[in-house]
């Protein structure tokens, strides 16, 4: 049997694998990507495209190919609540960075915007550039099984078009195949909650829907209507995928009952109970029947292999976090993949992966399944979730408008639970707040300094740190003519020295070690200047300081002022990180 070589084999061209492929060839890691389909993903499926994400996209140079494709943030934002969309409308959540005080949030803590950016379309955007900067890509081509030895794995897969299987050979396998995860589970990845706690349908469809809904913009309108707390995410949904033509319902069915036959009028007679007009001509693409779930692995590794997105976190779509988390997994490891390939850090550097990324999917799956039992409220408001008849709901809807206490009563306990579901299409805490504890992960190194917690609510407001294992505050600094953030001073795949005037010990200390670092001196005449003091205020240090910032983003080490043992203190660190100590 023909053996074929790699640094690292990804399976899965998902937003996990397509974004560790596409990191590791931006790295010249050699890699190969082996793929179930012929083709990428053919549905929209994940779509919301947080800041953060953005920002791995804007480091690995794809930032502007999204923007050109993606649903612009200022059209995805009046998340509506409402009978039908012909129907009535209950009320609106300014969404998605859309609140004019949350949007000023998102200004200030990046040099990103989020956006719409609908599955089908991120694919081939990170599969494409991947693919131009050296990754091999076979479709076609099912993971079977792997077997691993001191110094590699070989992984048998089947080439679905020969009908044959061959071996790759491989120094590290990335499992990124998705929520029936064949690597994890190959791997003994121990998992912890429940698969199975809800049954979703899709129903894919076109429809010039503009009538309804080009005068209250958004990327999700939710139906209250009479079984739309069956199973499902929380409320009927209609999420556009294209404004305003290409649409996707989510509807639920009872998990225990098995989802129903999903023929095209079963689709249809769901797709015109959300529209709620007959008249508007609809053409149903396709269906597909889905569970909710709340699954994360404990750990994300075993050996040389390593699991990315949904085949480690797997939870259902509110809050829009699995494509997001997937990306930033791959983006976590990439570069600790690099870094031990070419012999600069130790493979211990790979134990931190587990112990950064496994706490956040944790978290996230949390959350998004928090979100959906966070809309019960609103049906509460009009009259429970126990379920009513069609005509008592309208009833319940119709009692709002009366000049009645209870009415009165009614509409305020309406406002505030769709007010509250800001934790789900406005929680800028839970896309921007993740944090690494030095606690865990070797590759942070802790300052000697208390955390100081978060000022409020962490998952609705980003709270910018330099702390040790938080993410790099960004400031919009100047090079000469060029405005650029503190962010696009750091990453390319490099540790990134930050310091001022009066830290030149951090420079000779950068300059004294082995490791490949770039230095960012900001100030006044210095290689960028602060013009609008953006980073004295954020940078947490002495102009004399530095932090040293991860070719991730995130800052590994804080000293806050110019130091007489710098050297030692920089080479300290970075034995830590890289697993030499
Ligand atoms: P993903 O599932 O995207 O990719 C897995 C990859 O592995 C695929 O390329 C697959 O072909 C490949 N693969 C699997 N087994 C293999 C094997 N044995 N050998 C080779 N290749 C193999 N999220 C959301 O936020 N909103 C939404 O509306 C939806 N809707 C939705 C619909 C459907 C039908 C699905 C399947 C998923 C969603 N999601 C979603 C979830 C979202 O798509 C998901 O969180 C991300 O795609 C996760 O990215 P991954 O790359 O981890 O897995």
């Amino acid at each position: 049997m023909h053996t074929v070589e790699t640094d690292v084999l990804i399976v899965g061209s998902g937003p996990a694998g397509a974004a560790a492929a596409l990191a590791l060839s931006t790295y010249g890691v050699p890699n190969i990507v082996v793929t179930r389909y012929a083709a990428l993903a053919d549905t929209p499926r994940a779509h919301i495209t947080n800041q953060r994400t953005m920002e791995v996209l804007r480091d690995l140079g794809v930032e502007r190919d999204v923007i050109a494709k993606a649903t612009p943030q200022h059209l995805m934002g009046n998340t509506t609540f409402c009978t039908s969309l012909a129907g009535e409308e209950l009320g609106r959540v300014r969404s998605w960075g859309n609140d004019p005080l949350v949007q000023a949030a998102h200004e200030l803590a990046s040099p990103t915007r989020m956006c719409d950016m609908p599955q089908h379309l991120m694919e081939p955007v990170l599969v494409d550039a991947a693919v131009a900067r050296g990754t091999h890509l076979r479709f076609s081509t099912v993971y079977k099984s792997y077997a691993e030895d001191a110094d590699g794995v070989t992984v048998t897969v089947e080439d679905r078009l020969r009908g044959d299987e061959y071996t790759i050979r491989a120094k590290y396998l990335i499992g990124a195949d998705g929520g029936r995860s064949k690597v994890a589970e190959d791997a003994g990845l121990p998992m912890g909650g429940q698969m199975g706690v809800a049954g979703s349908i899709n129903i894919l469809f076109d429809a010039d829907l503009s009538k309804y809904t080009a005068h209250r913009p958004a990327t999700l309108y939710w139906v209250l209507a009479p079984g739309a707390t069956v199973g499902g995410i929380g409320a009927g949904l209609v999420r556009n995928v294209r404004p305003w033509n290409e649409w996707l319902t989510v509807w639920g069915y009872d998990v225990q009952a098995g989802p129903p036959d999903l023929t095209t009028e079963y689709a249809e007679s769901v797709v015109r109970q959300l529209i709620g007009d007959d008249e508007i001509p609809v053409t149903i693409k396709s269906s597909s029947a889905w569970t909710v779930n709340e699954m994360y692995a404990e750990t994300y590794s075993s050996g040389r292999v390593f699991c990315a997105g949904d085949a480690t976190h797997r939870h259902p779509p509110s809050n829009g976090l699995g494509s997001n988390t997937s990306i930033q997994d791959s983006y976590n490891l990439a570069w600790k993949l690099k870094l031990v390939l070419d012999g600069t850090a130790s493979p211990k550097l790979l134990d931190t992966y587990t112990a950064e990324r496994a706490p956040i999917g944790r978290q996230i799956v949390t959350r998004a399944n928090r979100s959906i039992r966070e809309t019960a409220p609103v049906f509460e408001a009009l009259g429970g979730l126990a379920p009513q008849t069609p005509e008592q709901l309208w009833a319940n809807i119709e009692a709002r408008k009366d000049a009645t206490g209870a009415a009165a009563e009614q509409r305020a306990k309406l406002r505030e639970a769709i007010a509250f579901k800001a934790y789900e299409f406005n929680a800028h805490g839970v896309d921007l707040n993740q944090r690494y504890d030095a606690g865990t992960s070797a590759a942070i190194v802790p300052d000697g300094t208390e955390d100081p917690g978060f000022d409020r609510d962490p998952e609705l407001y980003h709270q910018p740190s330099s702390r040790p294992g938080a993410r790099l505050p960004h400031a919009w600094i100047t090079a000469g003519t060029r405005t650029l953030s503190t962010l696009d001073a750091a990453g390319g795949g490099r540790f990134t020295v930050f310091t001022g005037i009066g830290g030149d010990c951090w420079l000779r200390a950068a300059a004294a070690r082995d490791a490949d670092i770039a230095t960012a001196v900001i100030g006044p005449g210095q290689q960028y200047e602060d013009p609008y003091g953006d980073w004295a205020r954020v940078s947490e240090i002495a102009d004399s300081g530095v932090l040293l910032v991860r070719p991730d983003g995130y800052v590994a080490f804080r000293h806050h002022a110019a130091a007489a043992d710098a050297e030692r203190l920089l080479g300290d660190a970075l034995r830590r990180i890289l697993g030499h100590d």
